[in-house]
């Protein structure tokens, strides 16, 4: 039996910036097609916006530009924001095959990839991800974090080992005027570091920051920007990467200018370092350095190791090179790449045939590169694909059945125990911490100050809003 139009059911499992333009996009199509449905976003979190809460920097509130518009996509009420609801643990697959036409799932990435070398797990030595995600607050890293190097190794040349660098290197009361928790705060103020050393294995034309972020270095106060000119070597390749690509040429002539710099004597000092691939962290018992290889260029955009050996004595190493996806329960996973396989959205299964009704979008889709724009792009394509499968998803329709009514899949996680958060509920926790903020007289003008912990965000979501769904 064909279903009523608006018995359409789609649930996206995760509320970062996919998960939300994937709901936005999916309702426009859907309408277009002369359909309505419902979309269930759910979130492990109690709060929406994945790594745009709990990734970007304190110290960026342009970004904060586009929460706005991500929240008045999720207040337009065409989305029901579920929070605190782990896929995999709280909700199985077969649940969501019960209640829902349509999966996607936007789960992004928050861990590290791995760095193998020797010595990488020595104490004192980080993943940017998890420091990241305890400067951001994340409800589930400690509270605390041991800052008590003078000296400190980033390895990596991209946008996060900036933010590390530059978080590491700043003082704490530069970053008050943030959403930053007092007990980030009071670890950064407390942290005696003087250098922070960035390492990249290639040269100063393939850096894979973005200007704004570097050129940002220069203005951090109190902190000398230090590049070394045995770094710059000429290479043709990069000279032609220069030449062609607008924002190589800006970064190298932002380097390049730093060369002459003279220092202004700032109490500390953040380091740029290019050709130094790493080969080792080490230390008796804790990290007491980091050994690098020196390396040159092969005329490709490539480098090669020249044998030439080079020692850092550091306390501490923050590894910086990239995130990297997480495997769902009972959905295929390519271990390689740290993505659900998926065929411009639609997820494949080990014979590379589309799986009906299940669909992946932003960095679980396609790798934990690119900015928040861009998941807006794969958010379009992986619906697109989907809208084009409405009449395979509605036909032989299977949630026919008095389940799919819009409050049993709250029913059920209501008898499982699980506390879900709501949209309400995130609006009441928002202006509690936008009144914490407020409240910081110390600091006029301060946007928010995040609540931390998981059972305080709860508490604040359900109390003031639970049952306004
Ligand atoms: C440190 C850092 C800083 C960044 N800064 C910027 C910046 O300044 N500007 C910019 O444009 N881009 C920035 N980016 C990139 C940007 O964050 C990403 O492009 C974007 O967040 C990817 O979106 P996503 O929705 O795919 O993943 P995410 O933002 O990671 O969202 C995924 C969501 O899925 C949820 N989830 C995961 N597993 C489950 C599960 N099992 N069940 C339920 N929910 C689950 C997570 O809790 C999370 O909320 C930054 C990235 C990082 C790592
Ligand atoms: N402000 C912002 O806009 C902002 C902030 C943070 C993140 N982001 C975005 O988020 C995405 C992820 O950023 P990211 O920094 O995690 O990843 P990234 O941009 O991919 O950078 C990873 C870095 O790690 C290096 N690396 C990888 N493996 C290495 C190894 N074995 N040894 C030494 N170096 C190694 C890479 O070097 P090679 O190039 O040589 O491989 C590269 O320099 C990016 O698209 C980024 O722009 C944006």
């Amino acid at each position: 039996m064909t279903p009523a139009p608006s018995a359409l059911r789609v649930a996206i499992i995760g509320a970062g910036p996919a998960g939300i333009y994937a709901g936005n996009i999916l309702n426009r199509l859907v309408l277009e097609a002369g359909h309505t449905v419902a979309i269930d976003l759910f979130d492990a979190l109690p709060a929406p916006y994945g790594l745009i809460r709990y990734g970007v920097a304190p110290d960026h509130p342009r970004i904060k530009g586009i929460v706005k518009s991500l929240q008045e996509m999720l207040d337009a009420g065409n989305m029901r924001f579920i929070g605190n609801v782990s896929y995999g643990t709280d909700l199985t697959l077969a649940d969501l095959r019960e209640h829902y036409h349509a999966v996607i799932f936007a789960t992004g990435a928050i861990h590290d990839a791995p760095l193998v070398i020797d010595g990488i797990d020595l104490p004192g030595s980080f993943g940017a991800a998890d420091f990241v995600s305890w400067y951001d607050g994340h409800p589930d890293v400690p509270l605390e974090w041991p800052l008590d190097a003078t000296d400190v190794a980033v390895i990596g040349n991209g946008n996060v080992a900036l933010d590390v660098a530059r978080i590491l290197a700043k003082h704490a009361d530069d970053l008050l005027s943030t959403d930053i928790p007092a007990s980030v705060y009071a670890g950064l103020a407390g942290s005696p570091v003087t250098d922070v050393h960035v390492f990249g294995r290639r040269g100063p034309s393939q850096v894979k920051f973005t200007p704004i972020e570097l050129r940002e270095l220069a203005d951090i106060p109190d902190v000398d920007l230090v590049v070394y000119a045995e770094d710059f070597t000429p290479d043709s390749f990069s000279e032609q990467l220069v030449a062609s690509n607008n924002q190589v040429k800006i970064m190298t002539r932002t380097l390049n200018g730093w060369l002459t710099r003279a220092p202004l004597g700032a109490s500390r000092r953040l380091h740029l370092h290019f050709m130094h691939a790493p080969l080792e962290v080490y230390g008796d018992g804790r990290v007491e350095g980091i050994r690098f290889e020196r390396t040159e260029h092969t005329g490709d955009g490539n480098v090669r190791a020249t044998g030439q050996i080079v020692d850092y004595p550091v306390q501490a190493v923050y590894r910086a090179v990239g995130y990297r996806g997480s495997a769902l329960t009972e959905v295929p996973f390519d271990t390689v790449r740290g993505v659900i396989p998926n065929d411009g959205g639609r997820v494949l299964d080990a014979s590379g045939e589309p799986i009906a009704g299940l669909y992946a979008t932003g960095w679980i889709k396609r790798g934990p590169v690119g900015l928040i724009g861009h998941t807006k792009g794969d958010a379009l394509e992986t619906v697109t694909r989907l809208v084009a499968d409405l009449p395979a998803l509605v036909a032989g329709d299977t949630i026919e059945s008095p389940d799919s009514a819009p409050d049993a899949i709250l029913a059920l996680l209501e008898q499982r125990g699980v506390e879900f958060t709501t949209w309400a509920g995130w609006r009441a926790l928002d202006a509690h911490e936008q009144l914490l903020g407020s409240q910081d007289l110390a600091h006029p003008g301060r946007e928010r100050i995040k609540v931390i912990s998981r059972a305080e965000q709860v508490e604040i979501s359900r109390t003031e809003a639970l049952l306004t769904l």
